[in-house]
């Protein structure tokens, strides 16, 4: 059995003995369905665009047209993929009780269409737009069709003429407090996490693996890149998710039977 085998058999046999999984996924998760991450190096978006003058929501406020160009552009990226391997990996494994959540950094919806259940959203989602005076969701059809068909250049709720911005969390905005919450709560009674494509570089993410470890959970790692919590996992993969992901899955569905 090769290195990579006998990993993918230790993570199989991990999930077989642990009772409150949980995964956490990040940009990673998503790029084998054709949606950009930020870091990976030569693909990553932040390699073309500087994060402080798009999506940032004082450059959204100061320069809307501009960045909904760039937003629109990363829209439709998500709105034409599909949940890959990776994705209905997770969908599968809960179906065999093994996998009790998902904390997700991706805006994209993915592991909702996969029919995976109890996800937490960090960061929104790019499928729905909001009021930024009023809070008023909308689909985020509403600010596209109005960018799109009246070239608008600021979108507007039609309760309160406040501006739409996508309901995810731009850089220098802080996260939803209910939404961390229940974040935290998911996470302090989990025995396995599992951490599949982040970089672990944004907050509050990077706090979540010592945290899991500090409540007694074991770590798993998959993700092309290093990460500086390496080292205290159980296994770290540095491999693409879809390639691993599914052979676990196999495995651990042979263990059961
Ligand atoms: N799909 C999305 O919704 C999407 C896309 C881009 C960025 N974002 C946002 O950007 C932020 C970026 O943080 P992040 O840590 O999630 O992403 P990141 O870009 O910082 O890191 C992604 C990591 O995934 C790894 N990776 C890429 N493809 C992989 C694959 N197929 N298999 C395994 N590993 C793979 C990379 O090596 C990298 O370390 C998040 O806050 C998120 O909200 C979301
Ligand atoms: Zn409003």
């Amino acid at each position: 059995m090769n290195d990579l085998d006998s990993k993918i058999q230790q993570i199989a046999q991990l999930i077989i003995d642990s009772e409150n999984i949980i995964a956490l996924t990040g940009a990673g998760m998503s790029t084998e369905s054709g949606i950009l991450d930020f870091r990976s190096p030569g693909t990553g978006l932040w390699e073309k665009v500087n994060p402080d003058e798009f999506a940032s929501i004082h450059s959204y406020v100061s320069d809307t047209g501009k960045n909904l160009k760039f937003m629109l552009e990363m829209g439709m990226q998500i709105f034409k993929s599909k949940p890959n391997k990776g994705h209905k990996s997770l969908s599968k494994l809960q179906k065999l009780g093994k996998l009790n959540g998902v904390l997700t950094q991706n805006i994209d919806g993915l592991h909702k269409r996969a029919k995976t259940e109890n996800v937490i959203e960090l960061h929104g989602t790019a499928h729905e737009a909001i009021c930024m005076r009023c809070h008023a969701i909308y689909p985020i059809t509403k600010l596209i069709d109005q960018v799109l068909k009246s070239s608008s250049r600021s979108p507007s709720c039609d309760v309160c003429n406040g501006l739409l911005k996508p309901n995810a969390i731009f850089f220098g905005e802080p996260l939803n407090s209910d939404t961390l919450l229940a974040a935290e709560k998911m996470l302090s009674n989990c025995d396995l996490f599992l951490i599949l494509g982040s970089s672990l570089l944004v907050y509050p993410v990077a706090f979540y693996p010592r945290k899991a470890l500090a409540n007694g959970s074991k770590l798993v790692i998959i993700n092309i890149q290093e990460t500086d919590i390496d080292d205290q996992a159980e296994v770290v993969i540095h491999e693409r998710i879809g390639e691993v992901m599914p052979k676990i899955v196999e495995i651990v569905i042979e263990k059961l039977r």
